[in-house]
């Protein structure tokens, strides 16, 4: 198999994928590391290479075009979910079918399923036409990659080809509906609290999902940084100050927009990295809407 290059033939990768290989993908929230779902070798690898322990569950993307009931039990919710928001930046846990194996679920009854709309990633997925679990394409606990190099530069040597869709659109990974009782928010993202109620004509309980949906870890997305978080942009003035004073390396990261904020977090938090910065300011968005979702990573990020 070719090694880790990154490259735009998205026959040459959906050839990859099914003879069991091991790619890099780009989707509109995050890059994944993807393989075939069937494929037990593949999936195994996909959790060597990210270091990710093996009961952490793995999302399975999904075509458009596919048969949703030979995957997952969709309630009333779920479809509805499904029809608004899919294809797009939303995960939906479901009770699994027997199609789905346990390596893909860590042995658990229920399956995390999602569309994702990005040109590339659907003519890849139509192309393969099965099944593609993808878990973002980091080292487990790092920061996420939002462009193929991001991925080069952490997994290149392990990975069998790197499929370059350009930018993530988001940049920030799927919100995570678990419709199985109460739908309950997993993990916070671009489609917000606001947009699934609205769906569901309900008001939605605050959940932290720690312990529903492992991996959601409260030290994830780290870069080596310390990231320090602030709610004003007078703090983020004063401790950027104090900070150049004592001849410390520092950034300060506030954008005016949370669209802006989100689509560029993680590069900036990995160009700090890069640039040997040893501390990085953030200030806190407002916590509502994609603002919940950044604070949800920043704090993350921050511990
Ligand atoms: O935007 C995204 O969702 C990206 C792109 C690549 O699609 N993928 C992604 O995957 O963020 P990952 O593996 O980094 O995060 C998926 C989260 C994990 O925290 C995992 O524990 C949870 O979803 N999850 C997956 N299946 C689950 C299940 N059956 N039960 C509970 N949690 C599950
Ligand atoms: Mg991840």
């Amino acid at each position: 198999m070719s090694s880790g290059e990154i490259g735009s033939d998205i026959r040459q990768a959906a050839t990859l994928l099914r003879d069991g290989g091991v790619i890099g993908m780009p989707t509109e929230t995050v890059y994944g590391l993807a393989a075939l779902a069937s494929d037990e070798e593949a999936v195994r690898r996909v959790f060597d290479i990210k270091g990710r322990p093996y009961n952490h569950p793995l999302i399975v993307h999904l075509s458009p075009t596919e048969d949703l009931s030979q995957w997952g039990h969709f309630n009333s919710d779920a479809t509805a979910l499904a029809q608004a928001f899919w294809p797009g930046p939303l995960t939906l846990l479901v009770p699994r079918t027997a199609r789905v194996s346990d390596w893909v679920t860590g042995g658990r009854d229920t399956v995390a399923i999602r569309v994702p709309n990005h040109p590339v990633a659907e003519s890849l997925l139509e192309l393969v036409s099965d099944g593609v679990v993808a878990p973002s394409a980091n080292l487990f606990g790092k920061v996420s990659p939002t462009e193929a190099k991001h991925v080069f530069n952490d997994l290149g040597k392990l990975v069998d080809y790197i499929l370059d869709g350009g930018s993530s659109e988001h940049g920030v990974e799927s919100t995570i509906v678990e419709c199985i009782d109460t739908p309950t928010i997993l993990r916070p993202g671009s489609i917000s609290k606001d947009d699934i109620e609205a769906v569901l004509h309900i008001s939605m309980q605050a959940d932290t999902g720690e312990s529903r949906a492992p991996g959601m870890l409260t030290s994830h997305y780290a870069p080596n940084a310390r990231v320090v978080l602030v709610e004003t942009i007078e703090e983020l003035r004063s401790q950027i100050s104090e900070l150049s004073i004592s001849g410390t390396r520092c950034i300060s990261l506030h954008f005016d927009s949370v669209q802006e904020y989100a689509f560029r977090l993680y590069a900036s938090l990995r160009q700090a990295d890069e640039t040997g910065v040893t501390v990085v300011v953030a200030l806190l968005p407002p916590d509502q809407g994609l603002g919940v979702a950044i604070r949800d990573r920043l704090r993350k990020a921050s511990h």
